[in-house]
């Protein structure tokens, strides 16, 4: 039998994570789960464990290619490429990083907000093209502090911007599955009603087939305006048809996105618009939170191997 316990899976791992891992346990590495067919056979046999990266959908039919695999752990606190039904059907763990990002995530999403209504894209370029002395100053943008937003979806990452939001004097509203307790914000029962209370809409929904566009249409429309969509999630959890129609005929005031439905090959839509703000992804991107992301990662591996609870187990 093949000596390989560890299957490493993901072409975003960066090579000291990929050295992490293989210094803890017998490994290979493959860059997606689209080459996980092509292995050895014998190698297959050995793997018990996955440690996953990436957003490259692993379904049942790549679980049934490892007879002998116990865990899959997830580098990332969503897990909407892995289907945790079929691994659950298959007595496979699955794991996922929570928390360790939240602040870097939340961070994130009041620095999108900030750098869309003040402008900063446009002001860095004003400076460094010169036109600043040429030209002076450029148009007045807009003010943040004490304005009133909507956090759709209340978890630990959208607990963490509206904490950040409050310290902004900002008139916090929220929508989530049931009302939870707060310092006073104000619950909304359904998505239309918080969009229609609000100019900032930031969107903390986990992915996953529950959330598709659940940022539908018609909570696009309701934010009129002065509307202002950032999305930290996925880009799944908004109809990106009807964001792109809404700020193409400026019917919102703009966007500020981390996330998209095809990433990295965006719709080029968003390429031609001067009211967003759109960074690739990375959210949880600081040295600091990838390292102990990949940390908690191989914890879970560690756990599963050495017959001990999951650390932060999903199913
Ligand atoms: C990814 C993320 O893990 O945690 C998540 O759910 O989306 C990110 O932090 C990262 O892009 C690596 O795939």
């Amino acid at each position: 039998m093949s000596e390989t316990r560890l299957l490493i899976c993901g072409a975003s791992f960066n090579q000291e994570e990929r050295d992490r891992l293989s210094a803890a346990f017998p490994a290979a590495y493959i860059s997606g789960p689209d080459e996980m067919a092509g292995l050895d056979n014998g190698l297959r046999s050995g793997v018990r464990a996955v440690a996953y990266k990436g957003h490259k959908p692993f379904g049942g039919a790549e679980m049934d290619l490892f007879p002998q695999l116990g865990v899959i752990a997830n580098y990332g606190v969503g897990y909407d490429a892995i289907d945790v039904d079929a691994a659950s059907a298959r007595s496979i763990g699955v794991t996922n990083t929570p928390d360790v990002l939240s602040d870097d995530v939340a961070d994130l999403a009041v620095a999108l907000m900030i750098a869309q209504a003040r402008t900063m894209i446009r002001g860095h370029a004003h400076v460094a093209s010169g036109r600043w002395a040429k030209e002076g100053e450029m148009p007045l943008n807009r003010q943040v502090t004490g304005s009133t937003v909507g956090i759709v979806g209340l978890g630990r990452i959208g607990r963490e911007i509206a904490d950040r939001l409050a310290a902004f004097k900002m008139d916090i509203h929220y929508h989530s599955r049931s009302e939870k307790e707060t310092p006073g914000w104000t619950y909304h029962a359904d998505v239309v009603s918080l969009a229609e209370a609000v100019d900032f809409l930031v969107i903390a929904l986990v992915g996953g087939p529950e959330t598709r566009q659940y940022v539908s249409r018609a909570a696009i429309d309701a934010l009129g305006p002065r509307g202002v969509v950032v999305n930290i999630s996925r880009g799944t959890t908004v109809d990106e048809g009807a964001l792109l129609d809404a700020l193409e005929e400026g019917r919102i005031a703009g966007a500020g996105l981390d996330v998209y439905e095809n990433e990295p090959n965006i719709d080029p839509r968003f390429l031609k618009l001067e009211n967003v703000v759109l960074q690739p992804h990375q959210g949880s991107g600081s040295v600091e939170t990838r390292r102990a992301m990949a940390e908690l990662q191989l914890a879970n591996v560690a756990a599963f191997i050495e017959g001990k609870p999951l650390v932060t187990p999903v199913n």
